[in-house]
């Protein structure tokens, strides 16, 4: 026989039980309520998300079966222990990360932004080898960027309701980025996205799921959010499509799921300055409200095309004066500017710098000017990087700086390259200092020059590092 006071707090259990029900409910209404409720526009029924998946919001990255929509439905309060497929992860201190902060410290990191300090977001290809021919994670310097985007392989992927890396070996490559913390504690790590973007959209259910799975994997990388690189939305040739209004929705969800309850995480687009391109694929007020920042791809203005057989170059800052019309579109200046009118607010605004070039095969030796006429890509399979530039310049016929674009380009025989070198990198920093923009976001950290064996390693990095002011007086100033 129960006595009573057994039974009081028999019946007090099961009423916390279905308050905490009811609370898990009222937060998955709270978060995915539209989902839930509403009649599927797309082409799906509506959500009903797990409970347990809306608890896990804030819960513990428990395992990685979680993420994958492979049939085991995990919740933070019992399958642990009841399913067989459940991996646990190899660091304990990464199962107690969220839901236990109250009781355990952990690494918190901070990145709350500061408008007075300008971001350097840099994007790095991890090695595809331990070969020294590849930057290696510890090669690269943790005080360059406040921010690092991790690409991998041929791009991760949104499949199967998650993001997949396309090797194995990603994990511990990230894992040994996320040691770069160890020195400077303030870089924040991200991981950008680049295929499956056309597939997901199309799917409500999927981008939803998808969107509480982005969460888990951050969590679960120890990452501080994610970039997502999708070239270009509602650029195809069926406008039924409507991928620009699917666009805004896939980063809504991915936002809420990112940014909404503690600890918030990152979310960032890259996005091409090309004009009709801008209209067409970008919603551009609405992604901002939801994206920590925007990343102009500043380059790839002009390279070798058979319906454009001629030199130009890739990330021209200014327009020539004789340039008119659409050629006068052809720039970063324009790209900025037509981003900012078009409602990206300027501190949310990263202006792309490439730390590649691009090579053209000249039709004839006499003519090695901008403009002159090409006859295919160049050696490198049309691209260049920047130590390879600098090669190539040394014994060049040609080598000079286009003073309206303010960037550099040279000639050897048949051979064309426009490329970035430390005063034009020198000069986009300026130009992002000058126009109050958010920072720079550079492409890539491996084309850069990171050899041990360089006087200066990174010298396109660490030139627009000093122009935007930091690290003056740090011991990682830049000679
Ligand atoms: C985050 O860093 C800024 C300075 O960079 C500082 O003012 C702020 O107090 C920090 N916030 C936390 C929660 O540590
Ligand atoms: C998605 O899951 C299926 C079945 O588990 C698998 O065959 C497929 O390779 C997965 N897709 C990706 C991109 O990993
Ligand atoms: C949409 O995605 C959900 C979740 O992955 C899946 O169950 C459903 O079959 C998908 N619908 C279509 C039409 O592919
Ligand atoms: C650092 O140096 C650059 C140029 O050398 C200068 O423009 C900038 O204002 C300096 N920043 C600080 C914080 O002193
Ligand atoms: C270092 O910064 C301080 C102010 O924070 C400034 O007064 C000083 O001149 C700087 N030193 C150098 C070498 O730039």
């Amino acid at each position: 026989m129960i006595d009573h006071s057994k039974r009081y707090l028999l019946i007090f259990e099961s009423l916390l039980l279905v308050l905490s029900c009811v609370t898990l409910y009222a937060t998955s209404l709270y978060i995915w309520g539209e989902d839930i409720s509403a009649a599927d526009d797309v082409n799906d029924k509506p959500v009903e998300l797990h409970q347990n998946e809306a608890a896990n919001l804030n819960g513990p990255a428990m395992h990685y079966n979680n993420y994958a929509d492979n049939g085991v439905k995990s919740s933070i309060f019992g399958s642990m222990n009841t399913s067989p497929k459940v991996k646990l992860v190899k660091k304990t201190s990464f199962w107690f990360r969220d839901s236990t902060s109250f009781w355990f410290t952990h690494h918190q990191r901070n990145n709350s932004h500061h408008s007075d300090e300008f971001k350097r977001v840099c994007y790095y290809r991890l090695p595809e080898s331990d070969s020294a021919d590849e930057l290696q994670p510890e090669d690269v310097d943790p005080f360059l960027c406040t921010h690092i985007i991790l690409c991998v392989g041929a791009g991760a992927t949104f499949a199967n309701n998650t993001i997949v890396l396309d090797a194995d070996n990603y994990d511990e490559l990230i894992e040994r980025m996320v040691a770069l913390r160890q020195q400077n504690p303030s870089l924040l790590l991200l991981l950008s996205v680049m295929r499956g973007f056309d597939d997901l959209v199309e799917n409500r259910t999927a981008v939803i799921r998808t969107a509480y799975n982005c969460r888990l994997f951050v969590q679960h990388y120890d990452l501080d959010g994610l970039d997502l690189d999708w070239e270009f939305p509602n650029w195809s040739p069926d406008p039924q499509l409507n991928q620009k209004e699917k666009f805004v929705m896939l980063v809504e969800k991915i936002s809420t799921a990112l940014r909404l309850v503690e600890p918030t995480y990152l979310l960032s687009i890259a996005v091409t300055g090309i004009e009709p391109m801008l209209d067409q694929c970008y919603d551009l007020p609405r992604l901002s409200s939801n994206l920590d920042f925007i990343s102009l791809m500043a380059y790839d203005y002009h390279m070798y095309q058979w319906y454009l057989p001629f030199t130009g170059h890739n990330a021209p800052l200014y327009p020539h004066s004789s340039y008119h019309g659409f050629l006068a579109t052809v720039n970063i200046q324009w790209s900025v500017q037509a981003l900012l009118k078009r409602g990206v607010p300027e501190h949310k605004l990263m202006m792309g710098i490439p730390t590649y070039g691009r090579s053209w095969r000249l039709l004839s030796p006499e003519h090695q000017g901008v403009g002159a006429p090409a006859i295919s890509g160049g050696f490198g399979e049309g691209s260049i990087t920047y130590p390879a530039a600098v090669e190539f310049v040394a014994s060049a016929d040609v080598a000079a700086m286009d003073a309206e674009a303010r960037v550099p380009y040279a000639a050897r025989d048949k051979d064309w390259i426009s490329y970035e070198n430390v005063a034009s990198a020198a000069q986009k920093a300026a130009f992002v200092r000058s126009n109050g923009l958010g920072g720079v976001m550079t492409f890539t950290l491996n084309c850069d020059d990171w050899s041990p064996l360089s006087s200066i390693r990174f010298p396109l990095h660490s030139v627009i590092k000093r122009v935007l002011g930091v690290g003056n007086n740090s011991s990682h100033d830049v000679p």
